[in-house]
């Protein structure tokens, strides 16, 4: 079942995801060469807090940080630590906080320092294909139109879209029904609705799809080595265009 929130409910996920934004914005601000993933994720939970807010992430399922950051071949779901980010690199941070009794839930790619051409399309095509899919988050439309605008769009650039790892529902909880793939038929799956909240997350590899899990429990990386890019953000199906909850301050 998709929950539909009322006028109420949608005002607190505004709430929630306009400091998830902001929390995803800071820690954008903070890659740069030398920094380490741990100081990202300290000044992530400090930020959420001081909103009054509590960290998505932190103790979900045993995960323990408040981002989940990875870098370069990693896809997604990397742990902070002690690795200090380098010049060159491309570093994704996913975020969410929670407040009101709703979550806000919302990723992005950051470079740091200066990066390869290469690397910058990789970002560019895997932020471009989350607004080439919510162009189909519309009343009336289906689920997997958005995830055949999103597969169509990277596959056409010749990149390629994880299979294992899907968007979803969100709100009173992080991870609600349906899941969204970034793959799939037009014309197929649940009918959108007015009032529903969804995180929409492109991840998406320059090489092949396959991927591996390491021996931490969570990073994602690719198989082959190539490097990956992510985007999301938390979105509300209107009855015009859709609503990003967690849309960039400026
Ligand atoms: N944003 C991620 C997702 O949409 C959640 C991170 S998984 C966690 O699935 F366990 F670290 F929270
Ligand atoms: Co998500």
């Amino acid at each position: 079942m998709i929950t539909l929130r009322s006028p109420h409910e949608i005002d607190l996920m505004r709430r929630a995801g306009e400091i998830t934004a902001a929390a995803r914005a800071l820690a954008g601000e903070m890659v740069r060469p030398g920094v380490t993933t741990q100081e990202i994720d300290s000044a992530v939970e400090r930020f959420i807090r001081k909103q009054g807010a509590v960290p998505s992430f932190l103790h979900y399922n045993g995960y323990p940080a408040s981002a989940c950051i990875s870098v370069n071949d990693e896809v997604i779901h990397g742990i902070p630590g002690k690795r200090v980010l380098q010049e060159g690199d491309i570093v994704s941070v996913d975020v969410g906080a929670y407040i009101g009794g709703f979550h806000g839930d919302c990723a992005a790619t950051f470079p740091c320092g200066r990066i390869s051409p290469e690397a910058q399309d990789l970002i560019d095509v895997t932020r471009q294909s989350f607004f080439e899919g919510i162009r189909w988050a519309r009343e009336g439309q289906r689920l997997q139109d958005i995830s055949a605008a999103i597969q169509g769009y990277v596959e056409g650039h010749g990149y390629s879209v994880v299979r294992e790892y899907v968007g979803h529902g969100v709100g009173a909880k992080m991870h609600e029904p349906p899941e969204i793939p970034n793959y799939g038929r037009p014309g197929r799956g649940p009918r959108l609705l007015r009032g529903m909240t969804l995180a929409i997350e492109p991840m998406v590899n320059a090489g092949s799809a396959a991927i591996q899990q390491l021996s931490d429990g969570w990073t994602v990386k690719t198989l082959d080595g190539k490097w990956a890019a992510h985007y999301e953000n938390t979105i509300l199906i209107t009855d015009g265009e859709p609503e990003i909850l967690t849309a960039p301050a400026i």
